[in-house]
């Protein structure tokens, strides 16, 4: 009975941005708790490495790729087809895929800053909303929505994406509200710097990763597998009265005063 609040067996489980980075360590970890994952990116080819990747490592389950970009409405809804052709219902909607331009407030073009609400917010309102009755028709399911410190309070991501963050956070909570009745939670986590793809670049310039690393209280950058640990531990029936919630995976930054 224990043994099984900590396992997804025949669960399916639909993760955005899951070719790269934080994405791709959250499906391995649901696979590894027993789920069939769907994982969507837009580069057909990262997309089908890694599919074929996760394939070799957990050669039971069934791990189905789809090619889309979740920052289009039409391909959301393409996302949602399917996943109901191809599962019954879903347990687990994980609204991963994100991306940001880093600029002062003012230099933001009009186009620039509603792609990154299109990519970080509303791609995770609408497919929470498409999704809701494939969860609802388990009597138990699960979104986890990946925030991050800047919805938080002030880091130098630029304001915009702070305010997308900040806003899932919120979208986080109201859901958590109007969805517990049908049988859905809804949790985030915030991770501070991880390490992947998109932090490659900045973290490479020596004083700035010291600059990083002299605000992180355990001083060293995150790993993916921390917040998928985090975004897995959210899905599983072990947190089964948890929603709502937010964890930060910071290795301390918010606890951090001085
Ligand atoms: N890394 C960090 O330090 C950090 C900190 C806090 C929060 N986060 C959040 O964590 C999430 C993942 O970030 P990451 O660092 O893992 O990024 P990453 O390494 O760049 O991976 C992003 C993944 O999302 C996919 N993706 C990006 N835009 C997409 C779109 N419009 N439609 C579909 N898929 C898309 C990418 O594939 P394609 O490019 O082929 O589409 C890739 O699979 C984001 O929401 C990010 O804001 C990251």
């Amino acid at each position: 009975m224990t043994a099984q609040r900590w396992r997804l067996d025949g669960q399916t489980a639909l993760i955005t941005g899951a070719s790269a980075g934080i994405g791709l360590a959250i499906a391995r970890e649901l696979l590894g708790f027993g789920a069939d994952v769907m994982i969507v990116g837009r580069d057909i080819d990262m997309l089908e490495s890694a599919r074929d990747d996760l394939a070799d490592e957990f050669p039971a389950q069934a791990i189905h790729a789809l090619a889309a970009d979740v920052s289009d409405d039409e391909d959301r809804r393409e996302i949602l087809d399917w996943v109901e052709d191809h599962a019954d219902g879903l347990h687990i909607l994980v609204n991963n895929a994100g991306g940001n331009i880093t600029r002062p407030a003012i230099d933001y073009t009009e186009d620039e800053w509603r792609n990154i609400f299109e990519t970080n917010l509303f791609s995770a309102f609408e497919l929470s909303r498409y999704a809701h009755p494939l969860l609802a028709r388990h009597a138990a399911s699960a979104i986890v929505n990946v925030g991050s410190v800047s919805g938080l309070t002030h880091v130098r991501s630029g304001a915009v994406y702070g305010m997308t963050k900040a806003a899932m956070h919120q979208m986080t909570r109201n859901l958590a509200v109007e969805w517990a009745e049908d049988g859905i939670r809804v949790n985030a986590v915030a991770p501070w710097y991880i390490r992947t793809r998109r932090t490659s670049g900045p973290l490479a310039d020596p004083y700035y990763y010291e600059q990083v690393i002299d605000r992180t209280p355990m001083r060293r950058i995150g790993e993916p597998e921390e917040v998928a640990s985090a975004v897995g531990f959210l899905c599983l029936p072990a947190a089964s009265y948890v929603t709502g919630e937010c964890i930060a995976v910071d290795g301390g930054f918010l606890r951090y005063g001085f």
